[in-house]
């Protein structure tokens, strides 16, 4: 097996934790999580959630890492190199596709985050009418923010492992912990918070076994750990030999967890305190307002009437979903980037434009026509591409990958795995469990 020496690796455990918890943790977490949470029962999906991370995330987050450093190749390349792989090849350009697809929407999104920290510095500055025609999200402002969004990715994917993904990711993800704690412990004293609690910590059981719960959390595991599309896949391939990588992947795990869980007790209450203050959180069916709206509505009202605080506030809580959004899109622009690098022998500059363009044309197409594409470029990257993908990783490294070959790579930075309960359980996960559930819960969605 040929390696490229060029590739890079990420120069020690806690960078390559700060990075894949950086691609993990996304508006995935801090908006999708709660969201999901809010409009379904509450606790009861938080239950179904930590079940799935730990049952059918953390194995195929594993078959990907796998797959990454034993290849040391991005998730088209891999095939190639490992025996039997050929007829997986198909996989890796799916995944390469959905990687395309989730970060041109994620773009327009990230946009919209990056525009209110914008809209907080103008307005602190007295500029009011250029900070409310930012946030107007119209069709010009929003291309102007996605284009600088996608800069920023660009910009630091330029930079390669070691200098752009590693010592990024390393310098904004214990920024994003402190900001979500401070902001979490100021919510939490405001009146209505403790409402917001309620709805999120307790459960409504009746609402468990409802297919659509568990669709959404799958959907929401695999978005969420960012896997299926090769991104935790080609990170992989950046950890060094030393590393062991059961016990990383439980630490992305958990940090994924624990995040969106943290999220949900900043968000979830900041919806109640907000509706004490009068601002609708209430669909016209009597929902809770999910998805975007509660970002981009019910939060900025909320800080609207905070006065001068509130804009601070504002400034802090998109700093925070902006740190978020970029440690994730990064990884999903080195998903393209690796293959052509790997594979094409392209020059990491030029690959990083030539992708970084590409998405950014499809991200305007988006931006165009947000009201058909973007929920549509949702559904087709999340609840199609990933789980499929996700689903092919786990089958290939439970059925056609070399046994022996995987234990090999599972000792290296684990010399003890043959005696570990680890080596005993996993095996029938990536099997058996992980591909007649997602199979499962896949196809339920047609029905
Ligand atoms: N996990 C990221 C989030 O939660 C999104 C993502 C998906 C990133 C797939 C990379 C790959 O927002």
């Amino acid at each position: 097996m040929s390696v490229n020496s060029n590739r890079g690796e990420f120069s020690s455990k806690f960078a390559f934790i700060m990075a894949a918890a950086g691609s993990a943790i996304g508006l995935g977490n801090i908006w999708g999580f709660p969201g999901q949470t809010a409009s379904n029962g509450g606790a009861a999906f938080v239950v179904v959630y930590l079940i799935l991370a730990f049952i059918l995330a953390y194995p195929a987050l594993m078959a990907e890492y796998i797959i990454g450093r034993y290849s040391r190749s991005n998730i088209i390349g891999a095939f190639d190199k490992i025996e039997g792989g050929k007829p997986f090849r198909f996989t890796g350009y799916a995944g390469v596709i959905c990687s395309i697809i989730i970060l041109s929407f994620y773009s327009v999104v990230a946009g919209w985050v990056l525009s209110y920290v914008f809209h907080a510095i103008v307005k602190a500055l007295g500029f009011t009418e250029i900070a409310n025609w930012a946030v107007s999200q119209g069709t010009s402002t929003t291309i102007i923010f996605t284009v600088l969004f996608s800069s920023l990715t660009v910009l630091i994917v330029l930079g390669g492992v070691k200098n752009g993904i590693e010592k990024w990711s390393s310098r904004l993800m214990p920024m994003l912990i402190f900001i979500l704690i401070l902001l979490i412990i100021y919510v939490l004293t405001l009146d209505g918070a403790m409402e917001g609690l309620k709805h999120y910590l307790l459960p409504d059981w009746s609402k468990v076994l409802s297919p659509n719960l568990i669709l959404s959390a799958m959907g929401q595991a695999f978005f969420s750990l960012s896997l299926g599309v090769g991104t935790m896949l080609v990170y992989g391939s950046y950890i060094s030999k030393k590393e062991n990588l059961a016990s990383i992947g439980i630490s992305v795990t958990f940090a994924d967890i624990g995040i969106a869980f943290l999220a949900g007790l900043l968000i979830i209450p900041a919806m109640f305190v907000a509706s004490k203050q009068g601002v609708q959180i209430y669909d016209t069916a009597g929902a809770l307002i999910a998805g975007p709206n509660i970002v981009f509505q019910v939060l900025p009202a909320l800080f609207n009437n905070l006065g001068n605080f509130g804009i601070f506030l504002t400034f802090v809580f998109f700093t925070l979903m902006s740190i978020a959004s970029v440690t994730s899109s990064i990884s999903l622009l080195e998903v393209p980037v690796s293959h052509a690098v790997d594979d094409k022998n392209m020059d990491r500059r030029k690959a990083t434009f030539l992708f970084g363009a590409i998405i950014l044309v499809i991200s305007v197409i988006i931006a165009l026509n947000v009201g058909t594409l973007l929920g549509l470029a949702v559904q087709v990257s999340t609840q199609w591409i990933e789980p499929i993908v996700g689903l092919l990783l786990c089958i290939f490294v439970g059925w056609v990958m070399n046994r022996n070959e995987i234990i090999k790579e599972l000792k290296e930075g684990y010399p003890e795995v043959e005696q570990s309960l680890f080596i005993k359980i996993w095996p029938i996960f990536v099997k058996i469990v992980c591909p007649i559930l997602i199979l499962t819960v896949f196809l339920a969605q047609f029905f």
